[in-house]
């Protein structure tokens, strides 16, 4: 697609999905940033300056349905917003935190998601562009809550582009590896599974083995070129890595799931 119309990304207040509105702005999208707190959106305009796009601030939030407000002539939606909580093993994670994080990273996804399709059918198509995780390739010990939710929007992801193909409508799914976010950095603490019995040495190993994961870090400037091309890629694939580290887990995951996974 020519990089040209309105493009929608949720979670735009910080981090990966605010470089995803410059990136989008700057390479000629007029881009909704939108965030649960608008005021978080200062500077975004700004930004994009040097751009032949626009950026302009609103509020949304996936978990809440009168927020949800989508622009007639919507031609691509990124969405970006997610969530996490503690690091803990499935027997210790409380189901409110499972609920909390399908309720954003999921539900919320498909609220946008849902609301979005119309739009981009009376418009003649467009491009849904869900972010998940490379963590999906690997069975990651007490990422049970996160990687589940990510999962399901993989899957929810695949029947959709089978589905919206026929309106023109590409579904293109994103597995970042490390983005340098807020998100990543809390990432870097001890897992709150150091304190559940029987998972102690586990948790630690974990910790002690994320030095592999500082080496790989990306900027989320250079994660969000990937994503922009990837939703200009009129016949590209599905699934798309926007790292280093992402795109050797997707490239192994693919060549071998099961082996990859350790599910043998
Ligand atoms: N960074 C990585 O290494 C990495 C790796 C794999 C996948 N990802 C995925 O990339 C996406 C962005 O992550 P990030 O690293 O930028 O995380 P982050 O720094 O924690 O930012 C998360 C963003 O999501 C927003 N958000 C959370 N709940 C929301 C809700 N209910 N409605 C609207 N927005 C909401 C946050 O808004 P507030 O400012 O209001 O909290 C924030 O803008 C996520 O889907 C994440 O799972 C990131």
């Amino acid at each position: 697609m020519e990089p040209q119309g309105i493009a929608v990304v949720t979670g735009a207040s910080r981090g990966f999905g605010r470089a995803i509105a410059i990136e989008l702005a700057r390479s000629g999208f007029d881009v909704v940033a939108t965030m649960r707190d608008p005021a978080a959106g200062a500077g975004l305009r700004e930004a994009v300056r040097d751009g032949s796009g626009t950026i302009t601030v609103m509020r949304l939030d996936v978990t809440a349905p009168e927020t949800i407000t989508l622009p007639d002539g919507l031609r691509v939606l990124v969405n970006n917003a997610g969530t996490e909580r503690e690091y803990l093993p499935v027997e210790a994670v409380p189901m409110q935190d499972w609920r909390d994080v399908f309720e954003t990273n999921l539900f919320g996804l498909i609220e946008v998601t849902r609301r979005a399709i119309p739009i981009m059918r009376a418009g003649g198509g467009g491009v849904i562009c869900n972010i998940t995780s490379a963590s999906i390739a690997m069975s990651v010990p007490f990422y049970s809550v996160y990687r589940a939710s990510k999962a399901a929007v993989q899957t929810m992801g695949e029947t959709l582009r089978a589905e919206v193909g026929q309106f023109g409508i590409r579904v293109v799914e994103i597995l970042p590896g490390p983005v340098d976010t807020d998100m990543l950095a809390s990432s870097a603490r001890r897992p709150e599974a150091a304190g559940c019995p029987g998972y102690e040495s586990m948790a630690q190993a974990m910790h002690e083995g994320r030095s592999a994961v500082e080496q790989s870090i990306t900027p989320p400037a250079t994660a969000a070129a990937a994503v922009c091309e990837a939703i200009l890629a009129d016949d590209g694939p599905l699934r798309w890595s926007c790292d280093r580290l992402g795109g050797q887990l997707l490239a192994g995951w693919q060549a071998d799931p099961d082996g990859f996974l350790g599910a043998r």
